[in-house]
Order: structure tokens, then C-alpha cells, then sequence
């Protein structure tokens, strides 16, 4: 059996403006895993390099629940910072020694001894694949890390790394939203549903844009939005822009990104709405701003 994800993955980008205690975000956690999302998202470089540890910190109060998850961490960006304190500019870094480091310090913040799945967080226009995938290699073989993808790749990025692997990268994470349609656009999907592979989307809602933004194809999107729910019958704007993604044939996996528990009972009820395809392309239509030819 493939790597199997949650339907909807809770993500950890912004956990360091959350202002949790570590018993609020194991209390947050718990509510997640009681409702059906088993699936973390962090990266090492989130809350500059402070976010997996805060995690770590908080599930560790609770025996015995890390076997009920999956961590997906991702690595590769290096910025100046106390933990690279020699660097003087961001740069990406797919390099074996760096992603070993990188995976034995997400082990030591989540206090865990293997990662589910690890994700190269951007394309690296200096990327050997030979050396990345030997790296993969040497840390699937050690149990660190039980399975591999990538994030913001092209297809021809995501074939360049396969082509060195004899196991199969399990996702591409990309941003994908009804305000974000590049990725249906550049081939990313239709390469994903080739592979089989579930996409994963970041910002889904588009880092709340959808809900603030002052613009007028915010205004006629979230008017359309108001149209289509009222067909469903009073559908929320959030659940709808879930939904435009899990209706989706290529089995986008939305990775959430709000802290609140609100926020997660209102996209649970996203996984039941049916949308028709008038619907999703009334969606479709009002972000692009034109009819389809
Ligand atoms: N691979 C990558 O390069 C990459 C890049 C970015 C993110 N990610 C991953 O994707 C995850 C999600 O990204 P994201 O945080 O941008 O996702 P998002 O869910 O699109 O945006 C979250 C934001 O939307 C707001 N929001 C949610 N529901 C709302 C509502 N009903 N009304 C008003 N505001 C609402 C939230 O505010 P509240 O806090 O008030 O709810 C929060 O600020 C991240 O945590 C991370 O795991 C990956």
C-alpha cells in the first residue's frame, strides 16, 4: 500500500503566531486526530527553525500519540540565522550532507526517531539528483525517513528526482487555490494525475485573501461564492474554497493553515459537499475574470 494522507492535512506554518501553550497546541493536535486529520505539515524552516520543536515539545506531553500521526516536514532553504550563522544570503541547499543534518535535527525537535514524509521545500536550480536522491536513500534504509516528495517542483523537476529513485515520490506540494490557478494551468496537476500522485495544496484559502482582500475580482469571486451557496444551501466561503479543491479529479489534499478549531470544524464539512461542474467552473470563471473559450 501507498503513503495514504488525511483528506485534509493541518499545516504548521504559522504556529509561532498562534501563541499556544504546549498544552493548548497538544489540546489543538488532539482535536485534529479526533476528527479524522492525521496528517501534520511543518518544515524545518518555519518560525525560523523554531516551529517543529514547539510541536515536538507539545506532543511529547502525551505518550503514545506520535504513532497516531503523520509528519510531513520538508527541508532544503538555509537562511542567515543562529542556526547558520556563517551565511550571509538565503539560499536552497539539496546537497546529501545538508538534507542528513536537516533530518537528524526534525527527529530531535519532533522526539521521534522517523519522519513519514519528507518533502524538498523548493526547487534548487543547483540541485544534483544523484545526491539528493542518495540521500533519500541512505535515510529511507535507516528508518529516518519512511517516505519522499517534493514542493513548488515543475513536472520536469519532479521527473528530473525520480528518474533517480527506485521507490516512487509520493506528492508535489504546491499552491493551489480558486484565488492561486497556476498549478491547473502549467501542466503541475495533469502531471500529478498522471503519476497517481495526490497533490497536496498549500494556502487553500489563499493565506485568507478570499475573506479580506479589497479588490474587485476578490468582490466578484466572493459574490459568486454567495450565489453557489445558496444553491447548496448556506455553504460557508471557506468550505466552498475547500471544496473547489477536493472536488477536484487529480485528489488535491488541502493543508490548512488556521490554528482555530472553528476553522477546522467548518472545512470537515467541506469533505461532504458535492459541487456540480457549473459550479466548480462558475468558480473557475469569476477568478480567471473571463468565460472559458
Ligand atoms: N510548501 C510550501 O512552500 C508552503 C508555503 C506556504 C504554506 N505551506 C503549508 O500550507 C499551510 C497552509 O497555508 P496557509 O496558512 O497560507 O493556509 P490558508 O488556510 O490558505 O490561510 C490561513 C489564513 O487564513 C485565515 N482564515 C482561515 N479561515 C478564515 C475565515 N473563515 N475567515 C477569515 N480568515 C480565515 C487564517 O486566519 P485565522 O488564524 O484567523 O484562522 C490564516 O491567517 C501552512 O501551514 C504550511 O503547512 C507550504
Amino acid at each position: 500500500m501507498g503513503f495514504e494522507m488525511s483528506r485534509l492535512v493541518q499545516g504548521f506554518w504559522r504556529l509561532e503566531n498562534w501563541g499556544m501553550t504546549k498544552d493548548e497546541l497538544l489540546d489543538f493536535t488532539k482535536f485534529c486526530l479526533e476528527n479524522g486529520i492525521d496528517t501534520f505539515d511543518h518544515a524545518d524552516v518555519y518560525g525560523a527553525y523554531t516551529a517543529e520543536k514547539l510541536f515536538g515539545d507539545a506532543i511529547s506531553l502525551e505518550k503514545g500519540i506520535r504513532e497516531k500521526m503523520k509528519l510531513v516536514t520538508k527541508c532544503g532553504i538555509k537562511f542567515p540565522s543562529g542556526k547558520f550563522p556563517d551565511l550571509k544570503v538565503k539560499i536552497y541547499d539539496t546537497g546529501k550532507e545538508h538534507i542528513v543534518k536537516s533530518v537528524e535535527d526534525s527527529l530531535k525537535n519532533f522526539c521521534t526517531d522517523y519522519i513519514d514524509l519528507l518533502l524538498i521545500h523548493r526547487p534548487d536550480p543547483f540541485m544534483d539528483a544523484d545526491e539528493t536522491a542518495e540521500a533519500f536513500v541512505e535515510l529511507k534504509k535507516a528508518g529516518k525517513v519512511l517516505n519522499f516528495g517534493v514542493s513548488n517542483f515543475l513536472p520536469i523537476q519532479f521527473d528530473l528526482l525520480q528518474s533517480r529513485l527506485d521507490f516512487e515520490l509520493v506528492t508535489n506540494q504546491v499552491e493551489i487555490s480558486a484565488m492561486e490557478l497556476v498549478n491547473f494551468d502549467n501542466g503541475t496537476l495533469d502531471h500529478c494525475q498522471m503519476k497517481r500522485v495526490a497533490p497536496m495544496a498549500w494556502s487553500p484559502l489563499a493565506g485568507g485573501r478570499i475573506f479580506t482582500e479589497q479588490s474587485e475580482r476578490a468582490d466578484r469571486m466572493r459574490e459568486t461564492m454567495k450565489e453557489i451557496s445558496a444553491e447548496l444551501g448556506d455553504v460557508a466561503a471557506d468550505q466552498l474554497m475547500y471544496a473547489f479543491l477536493l472536488n477536484h479529479p487529480s485528489k488535491i489534499i488541502p493543508v490548512m493553515g488556521s490554528g482555530k478549531k472553528e476553522r477546522v470544524v467548518s472545512a470537515l464539512k467541506a469533505l461532504d459537499i458535492k459541487l456540480s461542474k457549473e459550479q466548480w467552473f462558475k468558480i473557475w470563471v469569476s477568478s480567471k475574470g473571463k468565460k472559458v473559450d
